[in-house]
């Protein structure tokens, strides 16, 4: 089978195999993406975006129109390809055990039609050995073809900008895989490319920058319990402890929030506990920020019964308005999202909620509460607090002024906005009540 240079697979056409595949294809890469999932191959071929994500619509609309994108089930349509990209779920078993049953499916799925030069890129995050003890048995027995690591590092709701602007880690089994791999990944995305020496290496720098964040964000929540009881702004800390030079940067350290949610920051450090505990370490890092990360949305309701709860009312006279249940600004995804257990958490103790998310479908909605969703006019009318718990564009439009008129001395919870002192002074004048986590 002769190989077109030009032609890419994306096997997995998920949350972000479909910005990788879409972005390829605006690039001008002719690109089959393939998926199990039936709808997704119909809504794409469709012209139709199957995830909520801020741009990827109308690309994939205009390359599937251009011809340059086209969806399948089929996995003989990789045979042409000369690059073949793995990006599939790798999420975590009941056990908490990382659960590699979709690449060790994709990858022997695909072995009968595997052509001599082919070049293979895992991206989906896997713990290190994954790549060269586990895909590579199964693919180089069929055929001479080049196997590497790239980790996929961009975040959802800015996907499709991070994607021609972050740099690509690339780790082959071989240096021939690597040159490959990093020479394809450069040409097609045109940014700076990240060799390592090794495909366990690329495999443990995606884990090492998930853990990082992860462990950061759980620094800054311990911060914030601790400006709640000194009764100074987190915000106003973090700042200007980040003005420190530190190596060559300077300290960074990130924002507080009403949870970390999401399918790869819940996972991700569980995979590097994991594979210490093969090795016989009990690294403390993953479970430290994990524990931490997950008390998040209990904190944040005890903040907000603190305020609604205070002249002894009680919860169930009291209204919420809950603006958001996305796990993340500016998309549609509710895995794992951190809204969930507020919600539960609130509704245990009483509180009448209304809901509204105007990103997440009404299915994914039936994932995260039973209530149904309202528009965002009904979730800012009659409340005794209006909780901010995402950070949506049009939540961030939303005018103070207009949540004063429809819900006179409401508490504003800030779950995820980092209003500014400003409009924080703005509410105060409106004689609405402020609350962040570790601030107000
Ligand atoms: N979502 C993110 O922001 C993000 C960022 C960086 C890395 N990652 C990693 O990328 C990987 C994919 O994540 P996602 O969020 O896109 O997951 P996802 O579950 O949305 O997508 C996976 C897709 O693969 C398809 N699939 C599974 N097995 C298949 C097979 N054998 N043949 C064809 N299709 C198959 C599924 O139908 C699904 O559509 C994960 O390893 C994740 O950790 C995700």
């Amino acid at each position: 089978m002769s190989l077109n240079e030009n032609k890419v697979a994306v096997i997995g056409f998920g949350n972000i195999g479909s910005v990788v595949g879409a972005v390829l294809a605006d690039k001008g890469q002719t690109v089959v993406g393939i998926d199990r999932d039936q709808r997704i191959v119909d809504a794409v071929n469709n012209g139709l975006s199957p995830f909520n994500e801020p741009g990827l619509q109308a690309m994939i609309q205009k390359n599937v129109a251009a011809g340059r994108l086209k969806l399948t089930q089929d996995l003989s349509a990789i045979e042409d390809c000369a690059y073949v990209i793995i990006m599939v779920g790798t999420p975590l078993s009941d056990e908490g055990e990382p659960d590699l049953a979709q690449i060790t499916a994709a990858a022997k799925s695909i072995v009968p039609y595997v052509s001599k030069g082919q070049t293979f890129l895992i991206k989906s995050t896997v713990p290190p050995g994954t790549t060269e003890k586990l895909v590579w048995p199964i693919l180089k027995e069929k055929a001479e073809v080049f196997l590497a690591f790239s980790p996929e590092r961009v975040s959802e709701g800015r996907a499709i900008e991070e994607l021609v602007a972050v740099p690509i880690v690339v780790g082959g089994v071989d240096a021939a895989s690597t040159d490959r791999v990093a020479t394809f990944v450069e040409r097609a995305f045109q940014v700076r490319v990240v060799r390592v020496q090794s495909a366990r290496a690329a495999e443990l720098t995606k884990l090492a920058d998930n853990l990082w964040i992860d462990l950061n964000i759980a620094l800054a929540a311990e911060l914030a319990k601790l400006s709640e009881s000194l009764d100074i702004d987190v915000l106003e800390v973090i700042e200007a402890a980040n003005s420190l030079p530190k190596g060559m940067h300077h300290v960074n350290i990130l924002t507080p929030s009403v949870g970390v949610g999401g399918y790869c920051l819940t996972k991700d450090p569980w995979f590097v506990h994991r594979m210490g505990v093969s090795f016989g370490w009990d690294l403390q890092t993953p479970v430290v920020s994990r524990t931490v990360n997950d008390g998040l949305p209990e904190f944040s309701v005890s903040l907000i019964d603190r305020v609604l709860l205070s002249n002894g009312k009680k919860a169930s006279d009291c209204k919420v308005g809950v603006l958001g249940i996305a796990f993340k600004t500016n998309t549609g995804d509710v895995r794992f999202t951190p809204v969930k257990p507020v919600i539960d958490a609130l509704q245990k103790r009483g509180y009448n909620l209304t809901i509204c998310d105007p990103w997440v479908s009404a299915d994914g909605a039936k994932t995260v509460t039973e209530l149904p969703m309202k528009s965002i006019e009904e979730a800012i009318t009659g409340m005794d607090c209006v909780a901010f718990l995402t950070g949506h564009k049009e939540f961030q439009e939303l005018s103070m002024a207009r949540i004063a008129e429809l819900s006179p001395g409401a508490l504003v919870f800030d779950g995820r906005m980092f209003f500014s002192r400003e409009k924080i002074a703005q509410m105060k004048a409106l004689n609405l009540k402020y609350k962040g986590v570790g601030r107000g």
